[in-house]
């Protein structure tokens, strides 16, 4: 089993960092070939509404896009991890998954599996938040949820920290490692 972890966080080592680095840790226990793309460190662009995926479903971008919609089609288990920015998403996973629209085109115009019907594949995603106030995480699960249906990634859940703001402060919550290392292991079980 594949597992692909990828880090929204432009901090590294921050918060989600560590609860990602967990799930993948208790994935890896269990036998998955685990595989990080933080991308923060990526070349990706914006999708520029060009429609050049129209024809064939695939981006015409040649950048580091392509080896993530690669590693997408590779995984069998896909872990999003993502801050919570201006009570959404931040920008480099954003950017990622408006980049998927050519996945939206295979699927919905092209009437081809996004990535492939090889696999089953399940998704899971993290985040946190530096504040406590009720729908923190509402919009940042919207834009979740509706890439891992685009891509025909059963939702397996979430794991959502409110009031975790200075970084590695999820230590202080003494149960949330453990259960991420939790989360990866019983990811691989089914
Ligand atoms: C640009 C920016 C915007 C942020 N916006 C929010 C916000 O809208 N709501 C919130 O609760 N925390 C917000 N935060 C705080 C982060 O969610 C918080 O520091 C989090 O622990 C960072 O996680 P990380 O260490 O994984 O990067 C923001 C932080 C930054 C840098």
């Amino acid at each position: 089993m594949n597992v692909l972890g990828i880090a929204g966080s432009p901090r590294r080592g921050g918060n989600t960092d560590l609860l990602l680095a967990e799930v993948m840790r208790g994935a890896a226990i269990s036998g998955a070939v685990t595989k990080n793309i933080i991308l923060n460190d990526l070349n990706i662009s914006y999708c520029q509404h060009c429609d050049a995926c129209f024809d064939l479903g695939k981006c015409k971008i040649g950048d580091d896009m392509q080896m993530v919609y690669r590693e997408l089609e590779n995984a069998d288990r896909i872990i999003l991890a993502s801050p919570i920015q201006f009570m959404g998403l931040t920008a480099q996973l954003k950017t990622m998954i408006d980049r998927s629209q050519s996945l939206w085109v295979k699927k919905y115009m092209l009437k081809i599996a996004p990535l492939g019907n090889n696999k089953i594949r399940k998704g899971f995603f993290i985040s946190v938040g530096g504040r406590k106030i009720s729908g923190l995480f509402d919009s940042a699960l919207v834009t979740v949820k509706t890439f891992f249906r685009v891509l025909d990634i059963a939702y397996a859940g979430d794991l959502l920290f409110p009031g975790i703001d200075e970084k590695g402060a999820i230590t202080k919550y003494q149960d949330a490692l453990p259960q991420a290392f939790i989360i990866g292991k019983k990811l691989t079980e089914n």
